[in-house]
């Protein structure tokens, strides 16, 4: 399997139009033992969250472009990601979704996070949720077409899906009120931009990170005009699982190993929407 690494990170981009045929049989395989490979490795929290692959047959890609509300065209499948309502379960499927993510950009293949846009009820036809377990979101995947749609167009110009907030308005060193201004050390900018390119809900980005003393310490903002529960669950928090493990590949990249602490490192909060998640050591990290 191919690694992540920055370049990965930077490619990454929501696609939503895929090429109309099959998958080579070892991108297929790969997607196999993605899957089964999350399903044996909790995320930071180690909740039971789980993932699924629905491949899709092209009798069936009409039927799934109306279950995505004409959203994505011609995915070859979609994995589906199933845990409880409760928040550290969310942060552990954003993470294990994003880590596959991650892997099949690396591999060449298109993926687009959808937890809005697409029907509920249609996955339920094919997959059996537990009591008490939800779909927090599902993938689509395939080949990405070089063809863009007007429909994906303005699903991007809406959600301003190609703009990310600057560096001083998401980082800081210290506490919230000394932005940074620019990272120094490769290890460092890697970490930022990470963090900066990842995918989020309507592309809120709601992460803050404060940097202080060899440590990294992750908060979510929530924004005034955003509702993340409409379904009934926290989008945000699976914006957090996305962000943390962006933050590890950052760190398997550099060779640091990681470990996620989850006390509130009792830093000021700029206000009543923010709430620490959690926190990793960075000493270590190339600053050349
Ligand atoms: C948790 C989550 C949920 C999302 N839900 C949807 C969705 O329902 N429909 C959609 O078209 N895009 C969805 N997106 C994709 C975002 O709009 C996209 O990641 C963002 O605009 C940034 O664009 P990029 O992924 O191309 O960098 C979702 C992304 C995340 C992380």
């Amino acid at each position: 399997m191919l690694p992540v690494d920055i370049s990965t990170i930077k490619r990454r981009k929501s696609v939503r139009t895929f090429v109309n045929g099959p998958l080579q049989e070892d991108h297929r395989q790969m997607v196999d033992n993605l899957v089964a490979e999350k399903n044996e490795a909790p995320g930071p929290f180690g909740t039971s969250s789980r993932v699924i692959n629905l491949e899709i047959s092209d009798k069936e890609l009409d039927r799934m472009k109306v279950s995505t509300y004409g959203m994505i065209k011609s995915p070859r499948g979609f994995i589906v990601g199933v845990c409880r309502n409760d928040n550290k379960e969310l942060i552990d499927i954003g993470h294990n979704l994003e880590d596959i993510v991650l892997r099949l950009t690396a591999a060449g293949l298109g993926t687009c996070w959808l937890s809005g846009t697409f029907k509920r009820a249609d996955v339920l036809e094919r997959v059996d949720l537990a009591e008490g377990e939800l779909f927090a979101a599902v993938i689509p995947y395939g080949y990405p077409s070089e063809k863009k749609r007007f429909m994906e167009s303005l699903v991007k110009s809406s959600a301003r899906s190609h703009k990310r907030k600057p560096v001083d308005k998401l980082f800081f060193r210290g506490d919230f009120s000394t932005p940074v201004e620019e990272a120094e050390g490769r290890g460092l900018k890697d970490l930022i931009e990470s963090v900066r390119l990842a995918p989020s809900s309507m592309n809120k980005q709601p992460w803050r990170v404060v940097l202080d003393q060899g440590m990294v310490h992750l908060y979510l903002q929530r924004s005034a005009n955003y509702i993340s529960d409409r379904f009934g669950f926290d989008l945000h928090m699976l914006d957090m699982g996305i962000a943390m493990r962006h933050m590890e590949a950052v760190c398997d990249i550099h060779g640091h190993d990681v470990e996620w602490l989850f006390d509130d490192p009792g830093i000021v909060m700029r206000n009543d929407g923010m709430e620490h998640i959690a926190s990793m050591d960075i000493v270590g990290l190339p600053d050349d």
